[in-house]
């Protein structure tokens, strides 16, 4: 794959390409730099590459500005410019892209998860939960799926959680051991407010199958998948987490294929730093192993982020790709982490301190490995120019793709199995209507419906005498979990 050329005493050398052999891409990469140094263009840049090579990508499109790599990029004498100067052959180019929206939020087809396949890990993430009360989300999981209560959406998980909280529960709460009333009290209570702000959407069937990004076109080329993720903007630690739940999925589905000459799949995770900021020891375990083991299964991934710092050692150390834009030194933060950026590449013949600072847009400092899967040396290197859009399509357009897409009806409507809810509903109201009689003579206590415990509410009022039993009695589908506690296929 060709990224460009040689940049060496402030001269553009076309004789002097600067390329990763396309088997090293499953050794992972980072593109890092300060805003508006070209980190989307790069990624652009190498994603068409990959698809003219017949290599599926996967794209996380933060911005907005990614959905024109299905167009044809527009001629200009800078495009002309940069081409004679790096020795491209410049050639306008649209590549087969498809379109996905979480939860259907913004344009796209939209891409669900399931809260069993999602998982105790990440699900805690999203809801910023501490330790403690990450190991207890961890307890329900596993209580609703020794149970035989699935957990397809919020509304499940909020059921359960209820349960166990009220008093039909609390046999069953004490049987589980390690879980507190308390803890699992502030559980519901968060779970409902994310509710509130509109997650669930995101939770639910149809599941997206991840084996949907593996596809190629017609034509032969890779498939690009492009997640629109302006309209969910705000929603920065749901967003960064289903990428991770994305390729906990290809983990999770894939079979081991080794090295290979051609990466199944290359995976691109913008704004990382989301990803890692505020992770738990568990989460961060679980990504570090994540992106361990899925080289071999034939999937390549490359974290998009401002600098090395923002991705812990551990995971910084497998990225075996490096291409490194410009730095800023304005404050004396940023001098520390150019300082830090800088003592993460082998050393060379440039003083990175300054090359570094100087490097224009898209141009950046590159190391990768060769074929021989040793690191090439670091190069100052002007980038190709993308050969689609830079930029979005309009948004007609794109509506247009997303509406004639043969995965938009498999996807488009939500459904709503049989699951946890309907089954605690149910029980519910059979308890009720035998517990009316029951109580007919006594009558119940004043004041006591105002009192409803936020449990209550969200189960109901019924009384779950014998739920606990018949619950205990249904033989549960074990779930064997995986990496992150996300469903094992
Ligand atoms: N390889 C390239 N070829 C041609 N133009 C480029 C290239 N890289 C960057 N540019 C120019 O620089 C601009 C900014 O690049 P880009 O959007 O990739 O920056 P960024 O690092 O992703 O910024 P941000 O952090 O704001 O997302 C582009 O709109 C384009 O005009
Ligand atoms: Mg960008």
């Amino acid at each position: 794959m060709e990224l460009g050329s040689v940049l060496w005493d402030g001269q553009c050398h076309a004789d002097a390409p600067v390329r990763i052999p396309l088997a090293m891409l499953n050794r992972h990469g980072l593109v890092a730099g300060a805003t508006g140094t070209g980190k989307t263009k790069t990624l652009q840049l190498i994603a068409e590459q990959l698809s003219a090579n017949g290599v599926p990508v996967f794209l996380a499109d933060v911005k907005g500005d990614v959905s024109g790599i299905s167009a044809p990029g527009q001629d200009s004498p800078k495009v002309r410019e940069r081409a004679g100067q790096v020795g491209q052959t410049w050639e306008a180019a649209g590549f087969p892209c498809e379109f996905y929206a979480l939860g259907g939020i913004g344009t796209g087809i939209p891409l669900r998860a399931t809260v069993t396949s999602f998982g105790p890990v990440l699900l805690s993430k999203v809801l910023q939960l501490n330790q403690t009360q990450e190991q207890s989300l961890g307890l329900i999981f596993h209580y609703a799926d020794s149970k035989g209560l699935e957990l397809y959406d919020l509304k499940d998980l909020k059921a359960v959680t209820g349960f166990l909280v009220s008093d039909a529960g609390k046999p069953e709460l004490k049987g589980i051991g390690g879980l507190s009333s308390a803890t699992a009290g502030v559980i519901l209570r968060s779970v409902t407010a994310f509710e509130q702000q509109g997650a669930s959407d995101f939770f639910g069937e149809p599941e997206f199958d991840v084996t949907e990004l593996l596809r190629l076109a017609p034509d032969g080329r890779g498939l690009v998948s492009v997640l629109e993720l302006p309209a969910v903007q705000d929603k920065p630690q749901l967003f960064s987490t289903f990428l991770m739940w994305l390729l906990a999925e290809l983990f999770n589905g894939l079979p081991e294929v080794g090295d290979v000459d051609r990466p199944k799949l290359v995976f691109f995770f913008d704004e990382a730093h989301l990803l890692f900021s505020g992770a738990s020891k568990a989460f961060l375990e679980s990504i570090t192993q994540t992106v361990r083991l899925i080289r071999s299964k034939g999937v390549g991934v490359f974290f998009v982020t401002q600098t090395p710092k923002d991705v812990p050692a551990d995971v910084l150390g497998q990225l075996g790709n490096r291409v490194q834009h410009a730095l800023r030194a304005f404050t004396p933060d940023d001098a520390k982490a150019l300082k830090a950026t800088v003592r993460t590449f082998p050393k060379s013949p440039y003083d990175l301190e300054s090359t570094l600072t100087g490097l224009g847009t898209g141009e950046a400092v590159i190391t990768v490995l060769s074929e021989s899967g040793a690191p090439t040396p670091v190069a100052a290197t002007r980038l190709r120019a993308p050969q689609s859009l830079m930029g979005p399509v309009p948004g007609e357009d794109l509506d247009r793709l997303v509406k004639s897409s043969l995965l938009y009806g498999r996807y488009a409507e939500p459904v709503d199995r049989e699951s946890a809810f309907e089954k605690l509903s149910a029980e519910e109201r059979g308890r009720e209507a035998a517990s009316v009689q029951a109580a007919l003579p006594e009558g119940k206590p004043e004041g006591k419906k105002e009192d409803k415990s936020l449990a209550e509410q969200v189960v109901g009022s019924g009384i779950f005498r014998s739920l606990a039993r018949s619950v205990g009695t249904q033989l549960g589908r074990e779930i064997t979990r995986s990496l992150f506690g996300t469903r094992r296929r």
